[in-house]
């Protein structure tokens, strides 16, 4: 991918006072994404990967703590007030929400939804905001058109649910799209469904993405580079097919042996508390091939070989 940098993150954190000690939800993090790039932040549960994508979006809640910079073709967002800020939101920065249950309006009939978000940042009459959501809904595979965007939320299964809301995301056709989890709590042909559909999405408007999941067989069918975090850090990064085999971080071995088709090896342990990072490696107690060091150094990321970047001086 030789395009030019679309996003970035410079020393990226991202702290959560609670009582007791704040948490640490995201450290240092360097990342960038090129124009039309799909980056995948894979990860254990906790590890920061939600926080990073409210981060991007400006959804963190009060009590978050940011320091570091995050660029938008060359503006600084997280210098940016929410009234400079809003107009970028969903226009050229947006995101397919997680759960299709919290984030579609049950009071609403799901065409409406879609038209409203394409009338507020194109500009358009309801005639045409219209014509756009049916043209969207038919790429989209949605099926009994155009009487399926007066349907309610409830009278559509969840893959129809989750289409509409990529229908809502990508409407205004943004440059760069969050997309957290957007298969969790699908069946096998429902996930599927969905990860051709962004695929074809991705594809048609060539939107950058950031792609969240635990999933590596969504990693595997959309990523153009993976990320992988473990409790709040990148430990490896690099182009997906470089991490998916020829991983070097045993942290990253571990969890691609824990896959059904390598045979459920699972990594033993669990991760730190965020609240209490350890000191060295934060993989060190869980680490089949930690030395003593491990235990009071923290590893650098470094350059493994070209774009591979590894947090790991033994890998
Ligand atoms: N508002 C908050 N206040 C305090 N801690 C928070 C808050 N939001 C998130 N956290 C903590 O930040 C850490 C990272 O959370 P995050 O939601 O990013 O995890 P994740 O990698 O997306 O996990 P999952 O795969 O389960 O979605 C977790 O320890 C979480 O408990
Ligand atoms: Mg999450």
């Amino acid at each position: 991918m030789n395009a030019e940098k679309l996003i970035w993150t410079e020393h990226l954190s991202v702290e959560f006072e609670v009582p007791g000690g704040n948490v640490h939800a995201v450290s240092d993090l360097n990342l960038a994404i090129r124009s039309g790039e799909v980056l995948c932040l894979l990860g254990e549960s906790g590890c920061g990967k939600s926080v990073f994508g409210s981060s991007v979006l400006k959804l963190l809640p009060e009590n978050a703590l940011v320091s570091g910079q995050i660029y938008y073709e060359g503006r600084e967002l997280t210098a940016m007030g929410e009234k400079t800020f809003r107009p970028l939101r969903g226009k050229e920065i947006a995101c397919i929400p997680q759960s299709a249950a919290t984030s579609l309006n049950p009071l609403l009939r799901c065409g409406k939804q879609v038209d409203e978000v394409y009338a507020l940042h194109v500009n358009s009459d309801k005639k045409e905001a219209r014509k756009n959501t049916l043209a969207l809904f038919k790429m989209l595979g949605l099926p009994r058109l155009p009487q399926l965007a007066d349907d309610y939320p409830h009278e559509l299964s969840g893959g129809m649910r989750q289409r509409v809301l990529v229908a809502m995301g990508t409407t205004a056709k943004p440059k760069f799209i969050v997309v957290d989890e957007p298969t969790k709590g699908l069946d096998w042909a429902r996930k599927r469904e969905v990860v051709e559909r962004i695929g074809y999405m991705q594809d048609q408007y060539k939107s950058a993405m950031l792609l969240i999941t635990h999933d590596f067989s969504v990693a595997e069918a959309l990523a153009n580079s993976i990320a992988v975090m473990y409790a709040g850090e990148v430990i490896e990064y690099g182009p997906a097919e470089v991490i998916l085999n020829s991983a070097l971080h045993p942290y990253t071995k571990g969890i691609i042996s824990a896959l059904p088709q390598n045979g459920f090896h699972a990594v033993a342990g669990f991760s730190p508390s965020l609240r209490n990072i350890p000191t060295g490696c934060r993989f060190h107690d869980r680490c089949q091939c930690a030395e003593n060091d491990c235990m009071s150094s923290h590893p650098e990321l470094t350059a493994a070989g070209k774009d591979h970047y590894v947090r790991c001086p033994y890998a």
